[in-house]
């Protein structure tokens, strides 16, 4: 595939001891995913057009935003709530396997994710939304590239997601095996708040859910609840429309510990009116 002109720094310094900010590599696209970014920027032209012969350009009124249900529904968000921000996770499930028990079965240990800004997208452009964990999944990320001089510190608020040009909002890991973390407060960025999880309530992805890029079936869909310690207000999250991310069934032939990509749409409700 032909190098992109696309080009996306990356590198960021976290208030915690977060993982930096890895940047999507536009070289790794997979063959045989021209298609669906084909398709993407076609519905990407049509909608810039479209905006074109709008009296303004498209707001980003969250109050409008409507979150995917799950073919059996999670329970909806708690009465009260706002929705605060939409953001596409990119990055990694991880896995641990006992490498020598190939009836084992992968337990999942972890997970490390960018996070990109999709409100204004997910007001607006709801069926646009929707495609993106999708075409995010096609493209790998890879490690922050080294500062230059004339750029000696990179905002993440610079890094743009390939190819819808997405900015970062947030990092996504976890601060022990049950504990789901979000970071919404990047350096230069968004002040949205931080929140660890605990899970509420988990519903099958869609049949047809994008595969990963090993054919992977895609991450349950899930209600995350706040534990304490959160800040901004962030009350809930909900992880909707994965693409990729699964284990395999069994340990049979893999390593000790492993990662499966993934993408995902995060949704966060706060107790705070905007
Ligand atoms: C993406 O990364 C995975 C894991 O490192 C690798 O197996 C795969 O080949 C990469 N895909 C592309 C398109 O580079
Ligand atoms: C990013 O998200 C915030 C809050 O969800 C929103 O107010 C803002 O407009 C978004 N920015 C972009 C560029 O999407
Ligand atoms: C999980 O994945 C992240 C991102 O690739 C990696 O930095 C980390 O070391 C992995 N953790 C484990 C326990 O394998
Ligand atoms: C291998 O894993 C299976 C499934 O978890 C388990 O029933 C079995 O006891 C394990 N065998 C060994 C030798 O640990
Ligand atoms: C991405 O957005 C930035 C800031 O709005 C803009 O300067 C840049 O040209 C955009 N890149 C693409 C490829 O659209
Ligand atoms: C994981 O972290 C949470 C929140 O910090 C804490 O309440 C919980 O006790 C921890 N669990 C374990 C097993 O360490
Ligand atoms: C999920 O949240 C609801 C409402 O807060 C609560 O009643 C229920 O016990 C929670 N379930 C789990 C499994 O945490």
């Amino acid at each position: 595939m032909h190098a992109s002109v696309i080009s996306m720094a990356a590198l960021a310094a976290c208030a915690l001891a977060a993982p930096k900010f890895p940047q999507l590599d536009l070289d790794a696209a997979q063959p045989g995913s021209l298609e669906a970014v084909s398709e993407y920027f076609n519905l990407l032209a049509y909608k810039v057009q479209e905006s074109r012969y709008l009296r303004e350009a498209p707001a980003c009124d969250l109050s409008k935003a409507q979150q995917p249900i799950a073919p059996t529904p999670l329970p909806p968000p708690t009465a009260g709530l706002i929705l605060k921000h939409v953001a596409i996770g990119r990055g990694t499930q991880n896995y641990t396997c006992d490498a020598n028990n190939a009836t084992a079965v992968p337990v999942a240990n972890g997970a490390l994710a960018t996070l990109f800004n999709a409100s204004c997208v997910a007001a607006a452009y709801p069926d646009m939304l929707n495609m993106l964990p999708r075409v995010a999944l096609l493209f790998n990320l890879t490690a922050p590239p080294v500062p230059s001089e004339s750029a000696p510190v990179l905002s993440p608020a610079s890094v743009r997601m390939a190819p819808s040009n997405l900015t970062v909002s947030g990092v996504h890991f976890f601060t022990n095996a049950t504990t789901p973390y979000f970071n919404l407060d990047t350096d230069g960025g968004l002040s949205l708040g931080q929140i660890p999880c605990a899970k509420n309530n988990t519903a099958d992805a869609p049949a047809d859910a994008p595969r990963g890029q090993e054919g992977e079936t895609a991450v349950p869909w899930l209600k995350l609840i706040a534990k304490d310690g959160a800040t901004g207000d962030l009350q809930e999250v909900y992880r909707v429309e994965t693409a990729g991310g699964s284990a395999p069934a069994t340990c049979e032939g893999m390593p000790a510990s492993f990662e499966v990509q993934y993408s995902a749409q995060y949704w966060f409700y706060s107790g705070k009116p905007e």
